[in-house]
């Protein structure tokens, strides 16, 4: 509580700092995203892509344009490929399933799923695949907030998917919004300690941004040195996480997702979602824009980590946590 609030936050920062060089060196790791469907079936208080949104118009990438797009990180050096997408169930368990075997075809890539809530079948059957992670926020967990934020949808089934997950073997990641409308100091604590109480592999927490086209674009936007106070905490608590320096605090400017890369974050997730539909992917404002080609974009990323003192890796990247490395890095 006491650190959200801003006490010893230069003492906060630093030690969050040197937690992860001591894991990680300095190394920040670079992921490639493939945001290949904004359909969504649910509809979130928070999020532009949310169903009711009807002012968006909505794409689906074909298999060969989402392998394309996967191709294109790859030979920029990418080794993870995230597969994201809106709850679209038109991508069925066969055909993500075929998706990833794929892209495992085109090189030595790790894959990354961030499908929304999907059951624990076809999560066994994505896993057989070849896909070594699995996303997906919580977003909050307070199951109040979470109600009136989620409408219709039940916090015990989200979490339920974030288990299987881990039991199927996946390096499983959650997170959180930083500044929901109602949220407090206290809820956003407690968030902290429950992503913590998971033992995950990724944790990603990004600041709320109102989003014209929901019922929350009158609220105030989260608070970006809340978010980074909150990354360093989680930092402190869970040395071997990958975390990142989410994109979101990027609407903030530049320099603030630098400073969550010097106060314990150590990933970036750059997107590789062709150019044509990037700035339909738009989960909130600013989201996806800025460049224009993937490659200008990887390659400002490249020197955004240099800016912060870090060097860019495009390696694999596992958590060092427990023997999974060990165990199942392929
Ligand atoms: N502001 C910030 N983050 C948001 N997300 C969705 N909507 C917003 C918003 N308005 C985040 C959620 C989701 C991820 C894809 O984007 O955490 O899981």
């Amino acid at each position: 509580m006491r650190f959200l609030q801003g006490l010893d936050e230069q003492w906060l920062f630093l030690e969050a700092q040197k937690v992860k060089e001591s894991v990680f060196g300095k190394k920040v790791f670079i992921r490639g995203v493939v945001e290949f469907s904004n359909y969504c079936r649910e509809d979130c208080l928070y999020c532009g892509l949310r169903r009711s949104n009807r002012s968006l118009s909505r794409y689906r990438l074909s298999e060969t344009e989402i392998l394309d797009c996967a191709l294109l990180g790859i030979h920029s050096g990418i080794k993870t490929i995230v597969l994201q997408s809106g709850d679209d169930l038109s991508y069925g368990t066969g055909k993500v399933a075929k998706i990833i075997r794929d892209i495992r075809k085109l090189g030595d890539v790790v894959i990354a799923l961030s499908l929304g809530e999907r059951n624990r079948d076809e999560l066994e059957i994505w896993r057989e695949s070849g896909a070594d992670r699995y996303l997906l926020k919580m977003e909050t967990f307070d199951r109040n907030l979470y109600a009136i934020m989620r409408p219709g949808k039940i916090f015990e089934e989200r979490l339920k998917v974030i288990l299987n997950a881990k039991e199927l073997g996946y390096e499983t990641g959650s997170g959180i919004i930083v500044g929901l409308p109602g949220q407090s100091l206290h809820s956003l604590a407690t968030d902290i300690l429950r992503l913590t109480d998971l033992k995950l592999e990724m944790i990603a927490v990004g600041p709320f941004i109102p989003h014209p086209d929901t019922p929350l674009k009158d609220a105030p936007p989260g608070d970006p040195l809340l978010t980074i106070r909150a990354i360093a905490i989680l930092r402190l608590l869970n040395p071997y996480a990958n975390i990142p320096s989410t994109t979101a605090l990027q609407f903030f400017g530049e320099e603030w997702r630098i400073w969550g890369l010097s106060a314990g974050g150590n990933v970036v997730m750059p997107s590789l979602t062709r150019e044509d539909v990037k700035d339909l992917y738009n989960i909130y404002p600013g989201k996806n824009k800025g460049y224009n080609y993937v490659t200008d974009l990887l390659q400002e990323t490249v020197e955004m980590i240099r800016r912060a003192g870090a060097e860019p890796s495009f390696e694999k990247g596992y958590s060092p946590r427990g023997s999974y490395e060990k165990s199942t890095q392929k």
